[in-house]
């Protein structure tokens, strides 16, 4: 069911020194940041040749990186996401097998402006995922 890794998430307490890390020292070609309101975060993409990474920077009181951030000052990898070829097909066949989809249950326009939903890591090997419609 899953297709392509769309991207690595890691959550960073400081944006610009992620940045630093990724551009300079392993010479990756890394996008401007931008502001995601609605998702309480900022983010910067590495482009690498078969994927990218995201650096996510909390944005606001609400930003649903803030917790992870807390339990690791250091910042880490937060996320991984898989891309789907329908979303909807994806969530009925995941939750009829058990997995929790989290939030509503129901997909919701994600960073990229594709529908996305996320799983519960304790249903997955211990590691958020995120699925995206590709
Ligand atoms: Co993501």
């Amino acid at each position: 069911m899953i297709g392509k890794l769309n991207h690595v998430a890691i959550a960073v307490p400081d944006l610009d020194a992620a940045v630093s890390i990724y551009r300079d020292t392993l010479g990756a070609e890394v996008s401007e940041p931008v502001i995601l309101p609605e998702h309480g975060v900022t983010v910067v993409f590495v482009e690498l040749p078969n994927t990218r990474i995201e650096l996510l920077q909390p944005l606001g009181e609400q930003s649903p990186i803030g917790r992870f951030l807390e339990k690791n000052p250091a910042g880490g990898m937060h996320h991984l996401c898989y891309e789907v070829e329908d979303i909807e097909t994806a969530a009925a066949h995941l939750t009829a097998l058990g997995a929790r989809v989290l939030g509503n249950g129901r997909p919701r326009i994600g960073a990229h402006g594709k529908p996305v939903l996320f799983l519960h890591p304790k249903d997955f090997c211990g590691t958020l995922v995120e699925l995206e419609q590709a």
